[in-house]
């Protein structure tokens, strides 16, 4: 059964009170009344009812005084004034002073009951809302997890640009890097919207949609514009107003509407498809691509002064082979989150030959694909600890062939070296491992036979 809602009648007329009591109680709400003030506010704070009806004419306070006192002790109760004078006047300081509604003398039950279950319901709906966001919140882009040094200099990029209150970035970067995540990190600090998803965030995937189509979807467009514009339409660009838009994939859209969109970053409005007026526009335009915008500009597919107008400032997100040590954080991250989401807490860790081969894998897909395989690995796996057999074969032996070509690399000593040295040693280890045939040495160095006498000679390795 649901517990019921909480009332407080504060109301020195007995009558009114033993009315309400009886009607509220009928309908299945938790009354408690005072007709004396002593201790009003204790008693508030102690029983915590979700709504106070409190009348405005007291015999030793006036109502007025215990709303304040209410309001200051952020009580976390709703306050109706209940007043006998129907000038609006102490009403309208009352709604000011923080209470939610009021009713005038004589008021039939039904008015109170509407007013109530108003409240009851608002109070519903916010505590939903709150849960929503914080659920969304953690599943999604409140936290961008990472220590390295990569993703530590684009945050604070970020920051300062949202210092600077800038109203176009051009981010780029591989399918799968978190574009998206710090496009919209970045949005939250220049619109200081940390409670995240008040001000709009509104995302157009540019490759997705045919050209005219995209220019209404972006722009909006006029009654009778086209055969299917039966009504006036607002652009995505109005509705983004106070916020932000996501020109995703930013690199994919047509030549023709590029030049549009230059126009509506230097003028900052837009006109609808078909319109005649010129709609001011305040948002702050962040596109991203995975592809090499310098490059496509070469080709002529992107317009260069678009590009440049873009480009003023500039995020390149580093694929996630290039911040290695991000990967046990983000793998961490997701096990934890994801095992929350889908309520299965069997899988606990990554051993560490495991977490060496997340290392290894490079990671074409980025974190998304990371993402992927963890979801995947908590949905259907139900070992406590993953090991590398449950880790997929194309990855483990990905992963072993990197790690071989790494092994395989020299390693450049912590303190240098002296390149004559590399020289002088590749050169008797060759000439070692082919017994002092120079023409076979040579061949491995992948050099001259003259070049190596050369050498020989001015090394004094004779
Ligand atoms: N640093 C990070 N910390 C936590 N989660 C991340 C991080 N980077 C990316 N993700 C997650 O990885 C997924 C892919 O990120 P996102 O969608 O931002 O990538 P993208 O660069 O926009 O990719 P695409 O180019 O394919 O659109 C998302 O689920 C995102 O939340
Ligand atoms: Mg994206």
């Amino acid at each position: 059964m649901k517990t019921p809602v909480r009332i407080f009648l504060v109301d020195d007329d007995e009558l009114i009170v033993t009315m309400l009591t009886r009607v509220l109680k009928g309908d299945g709400y938790e009354v408690r009344a005072m007709t004396s003030l002593q201790d009003v506010i204790a008693e508030i704070r102690s029983w915590a009812p979700a709504v106070v009806l409190l009348d405005i004419r007291l015999p030793l306070r006036s109502g007025i005084d215990i709303l304040k006192e209410l309001v200051e002790q952020e009580l976390p109760t709703q306050v109706v004034m209940l007043t006998a004078d129907d000038t609006a006047e102490t009403a309208v300081k009352a709604m000011k002073l923080g209470a939610v509604d009021y009713l005038t003398k004589p008021f039939n039950v039904d008015e109170v009951k509407i007013v109530l279950r108003n409240i009851v319901e608002k109070g519903r709906l916010k505590r939903e809302v709150d849960y929503l966001r914080k659920v969304h919140s953690e599943l999604f882009d409140k936290d961008i997890v990472g220590d390295s040094q990569p993703v530590r200099v684009l945050k604070q990029k970020i920051e300062k640009m949202a210092d600077a209150a800038v109203s176009t970035i051009l981010m780029t970067g591989e399918s799968g890097t978190g574009k998206e995540l710090f496009a919209r990190y970045a949005h939250r600090l220049i619109h200081h919207d940390d409670r995240s998803g008040c001000l709009p965030f509104i995302r157009v995937n540019c490759a997705a949609l045919p050209e005219n189509l995209l220019e209404s979807e972006l722009f909006g467009h006029a009654r009778g514009s086209f055969t299917d514009a039966k009504t006036d339409k607002k652009g995505l660009f109005e509705l983004a107003q106070g916020g932000s838009i996501l020109l995703d994939e930013i690199g994919d859209m047509r030549l023709n509407l590029q030049g549009k969109l230059l126009r509506v970053l230097e003028e900052r409005t837009v006109r609808p498809v078909g319109g005649t007026a010129e709609v001011p526009v305040d948002v702050t335009v962040i596109a991203t691509t995975n592809r090499n915008m310098s490059e496509a500009v070469e080709r002529g597919e992107f317009r260069m002064d678009l590009f440049f107008r873009l480009s003023t400032f500039y995020l390149h997100v580093p694929p996630l082979r290039e911040r290695v040590v991000d990967i046990p954080l983000l793998a961490r991250h997701f096990l934890s989150v994801l095992t929350k989401r889908y309520n299965k807490k069997t899988i606990k860790s990554f051993s560490p030959e495991a977490e060496k081969m997340l290392i290894a894998y490079p990671w074409p897909g980025n974190i998304r694909e990371l993402r992927n395989l963890i979801e995947r690995l908590v949905v259907l796996e139900s070992a406590e600890m993953v090991g590398p057999e449950h880790l997929p074969g194309w990855l483990t032996s990905a992963a072993a062939q990197s790690s071989r070509a790494a092994a395989d690399k020299f390693a450049l000593p912590e303190k240098g070296v002296r390149l004559e040295d590399v020289e002088k040693d590749f050169i008797l280890q060759a000439l070692d491992r082919t017994k002092n045939n120079k023409a076979q040495a040579a061949k491995l160095l992948n050099i001259s036979y003259d070049t190596l006498r050369y050498q020989v000679k001015k090394l004094g390795l004779e």
